[in-house]
Parts: C-alpha cells; structure tokens; sequence
C-alpha cells in the first residue's frame, strides 16, 4: 500500500487525459527512460479504471516478468525461514505463480473464495481515507508496476511484488483479513486526521512492518518486510519495542529505507488483542487521550 504523504513519486493528469509519473531523483528508475515511460503506461491503465468495471490487465514484458521470478525465487527459502506461519498457511492457500506477473483480476479471482478480498488498480497516491476505507469493503488499492531490475531485493516504493507477494499472502488467510478489516473500519469510525494518522501508523508497525516471536525465533508478519528479499533477512538485528499501541501511533519512520526501529508481538494472538481491539474500539476521543498521555502534540483540526 501507499499512502498520502508517505509516497514520493506523484502522478499527474495531463491534459490529453494520460497520467505521468515523477520519479525523484533518488529513485532507481530515474535515469531509466523506458523505465519511466513504462510507469506512466501504467499508471494510465488504472486511471481509466471506474467501480464496477473490470481490473485493467497490465502487458507485462518479458523483464518485468523476470524481475518477478527473481524475487519470488528468492522469497521462496526466506519465506519458510523468515515468515509467520499465519503468512505460511496464506501462501500455501494462495499458490501465486513464481515465473510471471499474475494480473491483480486473477489474484483476486484466487483470493474471492479464500477471505472475499480483491484489489483496485491504483495510479497513485491513495489518500489515506480512500486506502483505509476500502479495507472495510475486503478491497485492496494496488500498484501494478514492476520495481526497477537493479534493485529486485529493496525498492523504496511499494510495487505488484509488494501488494500481491507480501500483501497478497496475508489477504488469503482470515486470520490476517478479519485484521484489515478492523482497520478499515476503525478508519471509517474516526473523523479527525490526528485520529486516522494514529489508525496508520500502528497499521505500517503491523500490518506492515509487524514482527513476533514464534517458539522462540523473531518472524516477520508485516508485507512490508515479506516482499524484500534484502529486509527479510536485516530485521532481526534491528531495536525491538514491544508491542504497544500509544509507542507505535507517536513513532515516525521512513519509508524509503530498512526500518531501523521495531515492534515485537508476543505471539499472533497478541497482534490480534492488542493490535485488532485497538481498531476495534478506538474513537476520536480514545485516541486524543492515549496521544495526550503519550505527550504526543495533538492537532484537533
Ligand atoms: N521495500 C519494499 C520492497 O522491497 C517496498 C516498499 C517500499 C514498501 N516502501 C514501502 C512497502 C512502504 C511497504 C511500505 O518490497
Ligand atoms: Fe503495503
């Protein structure tokens, strides 16, 4: 996923009605004019896109397509090494091609009988209301680029790779689905924007970065780290907290690099009582006093 103010290659719509992408100058496609022309094709394929109609199909060429082997290949050993084994039992069901891009139409055709879940193609930016809310009507909002071919193990975007490997996964288990859309519904229930930055924020330390002890080993569960092939295997030498809601809605973070900081979950179970009955109940009001009481600055407007 991508959210408002977290993603740093906005599109515009041209007049001529196609989309363009800007890369900044630290992305590693910058300098790549295919690469660039590629991603504004796509992202004009979603931006056609209205509910009801059916998923865009994305041409993938022959190199996207090995970017995508590269990577899952990869992710095959380091998933059974790395990943919880809620994420397990969910690849396991799922069963996605390792040799060529699936289209976001068939992942959610694989999905539709396992937990209801299907994507929306997304051109850009998601504002986070858009993104959240979607959760609560089992729609996920996808890019469908391919990450550049010189950086297959981290990309500082979130790419196909990233919404259908990582979290493609975890939406085919029911233990992970009935956790997104807690969140979709505790975004749709608070109203101001320091309460859904506060939803958000524990969703990226969760859902997307979330990690917890498994007999006694540190495994991934958030999509963010599962569908980095260099992450997967740096994050368990990075400073864990534990669990907590008020720590992860103040911490900041950086989402174009390894996340330096962590939180660690008990166990599953924990993720979902603590984690799933934060979303479950929060209200504006609940969330002003936690960030009150953390002396987090709070912003009514
Ligand atoms: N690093 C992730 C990968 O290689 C992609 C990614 C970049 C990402 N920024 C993100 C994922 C923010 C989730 C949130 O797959
Ligand atoms: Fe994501």
């Amino acid at each position: 996923m991508f959210t408002e103010g977290q993603y740093f290659a906005p599109v515009h719509a041209e007049a001529d009605g196609t989309v363009s992408v800007h890369l900044g100058s630290g992305h590693p496609g910058f300098a790549d004019p295919d690469y660039r022309a590629r991603r504004d094709a796509l992202a004009t394929l979603a931006s056609t896109w209205r509910p009801g109609d059916p998923l865009p199909e994305a041409d993938y060429t022959d190199a996207e397509h090995e970017v995508w082997r590269v990577v899952s290949e990869a992710l095959v050993a380091k998933h059974r090494a790395r990943a919880c084994r809620e994420f397990l039992d969910g690849k396991e069901a799922l069963n996605l091609p390792i040799d060529h891009v699936p289209q976001l139409s068939e992942v959610s055709g694989w999905l539709a009988p396992l937990t209801g879940f299907g994507y929306r193609p997304a051109a850009g930016l998601v504002p986070l209301r858009e993104f959240y809310g979607a959760l609560d009507e089992r729609a996920f909002w996808s890019t469908q680029y391919v990450r550049h071919h010189s950086v297959p193990l981290y990309t500082p975007e979130p790419d196909v790779l990233h919404e259908v490997v990582g979290h493609g996964n975890t939406l085919a288990d029911p233990r992970f689905t009935a956790l997104y859309e807690l969140a979709g519904q505790a975004s749709r229930r608070v109203r101001t924007p320091a309460a859904l930055e506060a939803v958000s924020r524990v969703f990226w330390f969760t859902l997307e970065f979330g990690v917890l002890w498994e007999d006694r080993e540190l495994k991934a569960y958030g999509a963010g780290i599962l569908s980095s092939p260099g992450e997967i295997e740096a994050f368990r030498g990075v400073t864990l907290k534990p669990l907590e809601i008020a720590a992860m809605a103040t911490q900041a973070y950086d989402i174009t690099d390894y996340q330096h900081v962590l939180y660690a979950a008990e166990s599953f179970s924990q993720v979902e009582d603590v984690v799933g009955g934060f979303w479950a109940e929060c209200t504006d009001d609940s969330i002003a006093t936690m960030l009150a009481d953390a002396g987090a600055s709070y912003d009514p407007a």
